[in-house]
């Protein structure tokens, strides 16, 4: 049996209500995401569904520790062992940045517009790999290989790609550290039909040849 990467449980999102006006103070308590528990296997996938507004950014925010969840359990297994991502202090957070990442849904908005690819997608090394500089480049060039661009596009800023591959930048980003755990929050939703069907196809191979869930 396969283990469990990620098993969230009872997991609660409350936002404080806060008053208008020059001074702010909390007048209720507005709950975003309610008791949501789920166990997703090592190398799986799971399809989170709902309408605007019920809590899917929200939920994977809390999980991947963008905001802190109000309560429950977010069990991962990282690297060197279990840990729970809701409890965790923030600077025990930081190593563990490199085995989650996010694919973000606007291709346009997530990338920043005045650096290059090759320092896009280099970022997350620089950060967390910076005594490994001498591999930066290779990775990079390997990593924009697997989805799908060419080495050229590395000295080329973001707004000379198309709307996919933009988004194929955003994954070779994501992808970059080697991370177990990839979300996707709607990941192709604001790609053309069939862009959408080859950007969910490359995602499905690299799913596989990256042992990613
Ligand atoms: N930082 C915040 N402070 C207060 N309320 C928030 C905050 N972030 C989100 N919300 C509220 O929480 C609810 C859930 O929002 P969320 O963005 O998670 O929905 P969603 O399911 O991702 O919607 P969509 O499909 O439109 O992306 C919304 O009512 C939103 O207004
Ligand atoms: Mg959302």
């Amino acid at each position: 049996m396969t283990e469990n990467l990620l098993s969230v449980k009872n997991l609660d999102v409350t936002f404080p209500l806060m008053s208008k006006g020059l001074f702010r103070t909390q007048i209720g308590e507005f709950p975003a995401v309610k008791k949501v528990s789920f166990n997703l296997k090592r190398g799986g996938t799971l399809g989170i569904v709902g309408e605007s507004g019920s809590g899917k950014t929200t939920l994977v925010r809390a999980i991947l520790r963008a905001i802190k969840p109000t309560a429950g359990s977010v069990l991962f297994q990282a690297r060197n062992g279990q840990v729970d991502l809701a409890q965790l202090p923030d600077r025990s957070l930081v190593p563990l940045r490199t085995e989650m990442q996010m694919i973000f849904q606007d291709p346009f908005a997530s990338l920043n517009p005045r650096m290059k690819v090759y320092d896009i997608v280099a970022e997350p090394l620089q950060i967390h790999a910076p005594r490994e500089k001498s591999d930066h480049r290779q990775r990079v060039i390997d990593m924009l290989a697997r989805v799908g661009l060419e080495a050229d596009a590395l000295q080329r800023f973001p707004h000379a790609f198309s709307g996919g591959q933009r988004q194929r930048i955003g994954i070779a980003r994501a992808l970059i550290l080697e991370p177990s755990l990839v979300v996707c929050d709607e990941a192709v939703s604001a790609l053309d039909v069939s862009v959408q069907a080859r950007v969910l196809n490359l995602l499905q191979d690299l799913q596989e040849s990256l042992h990613l869930t």
